[in-house]
């Protein structure tokens, strides 16, 4: 449906809207999470966490599921490629009470698909079914799957992969629409979103698809919406460098101008991270985590290469203040 509107789960949750944050591993921390809220996400992943690493009480892993600030609604990903560990795991998940619990099938990095995690799991229908079930049973929390078209071309099983994770118990499924050998590129093919959305009305299940895949600007997820018919849309990199996005969507699909930014807007957003960033961390990490993250915010900006240089070496918040000063910018929207 090619509109804002909320998304039912179960009689005890309705998500407050359709334009979803994606888990991002190394970006969607709590801090990068909070302005994407500010910015209008309606719903939130943590990036990927280990269930190993939780099982083993790991602090890095253990830091990654506390959630931000006025975050009320979000989801922990999880990413196994066996059950060993999972209960333990989820002791310290329910701790955190998150909305939603969301597993990992789509992984692509070879140190997370050589232990069966990740897009391997989509080699494996039956255990994706199994971890649904226990997730569901041990927890009580609704529980998703975020999966792939397939391991690879030739192995194409997204609707088996979809019919097992639902035949667990699963709440909600998202979709990238790419094999795991296609990883980031070259397009997504959304024509897989329509089919799924089609498979699962013919089987007459209501279960929310959301997709994901190449949704790099609002519009594209005007585009997504209208062109499958699926329930929403998760952006990805599309948010890195521009957390407003989701307002910018909201705003198309209520039929208003999609309110642009300017240069300025952009320095003030990206200043906006970097203090977001303190609040979380020390000032030393908060620099060092904003490198990558400069890049989105100033594309786009005439002469900015120089300035991004000098902020990538930044070391406090007044230095990143002083690059940012050397930079002209315009009020022209962009
Ligand atoms: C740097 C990076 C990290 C990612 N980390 C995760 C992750 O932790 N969990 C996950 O399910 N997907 C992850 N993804 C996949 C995205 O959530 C999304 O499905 C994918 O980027 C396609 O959307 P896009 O083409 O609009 O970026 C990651 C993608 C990128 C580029």
């Amino acid at each position: 449906m090619t509109s804002h509107h909320p998304i039912f789960i179960t009689d005890a949750l309705t998500l407050k809207g359709n334009l979803f944050l994606a888990p991002l591993a190394g970006y969607t921390d709590a801090p990068f999470r909070q302005l994407c809220i500010e910015g209008g996400a309606d719903f939130t992943y943590t990036e990927m966490v280990s269930v190993e690493g939780l099982a083993r009480k790991g602090e890095k892993t253990i830091a990654l599921l506390p959630r931000a600030k006025d975050e009320k609604e979000y989801a922990i990903q999880l990413f196994l490629g066996e059950l060993a560990s999972l209960r333990s795991a989820l002791a310290i998940v329910k701790e955190h009470q998150p909305t939603m619990i969301d597993i990992n099938a789509g992984c692509p990095v070879p140190k997370v698909t050589k232990t069966g995690a990740g897009s391997a799991l989509m080699k494996n229908p039956p255990l994706i079914m199994e971890i649904v079930r226990i997730i569901k049973e041990e927890s009580g929390i609704p529980t998703s799957v975020k999966f792939r078209i397939g391991w690879d071309h030739e192995s194409r099983n997204y609707l088996e992969f979809a019919d097992a994770a639902i035949e667990g118990g699963a709440d909600l499924l998202t979709l990238h629409a790419r094999t795991r050998a296609q990883g980031y590129a070259p397009f997504a093919q959304w024509d897989c979103l329509t089919s799924l959305k089609t498979h699962l009305a013919k089987k007459g299940l209501t279960i929310p698809l959301i997709g994901s895949g190449d949704l790099f600007e609002a519009e594209d997820a005007v585009r997504m919406l209208q062109e499958t018919n699926i329930d929403g849309v998760m952006f990805a990199r599309g948010a890195v460098g521009n957390p407003v996005i989701f307002n910018q969507a909201k705003a198309l699909l209520e039929g208003k101008e999609k309110p642009l930014l300017t240069a300025t807007d952009k320095v003030n957003l990206l200043l906006t991270h970097l203090h977001t960033l303190a609040g979380y961390y020390d000032e030393l990490t908060a620099c060092t985590l904003m490198r990558k993250f400069i890049g989105g915010y100033l594309k786009g900006i005439p002469h900015a290469a120089k300035v991004k240089q000098a902020a990538v070496h930044a070391l406090t918040i007044t230095a990143y203040e002083d690059a940012l000063n050397h930079l002209t910018v315009s009020e022209d929207r962009i």
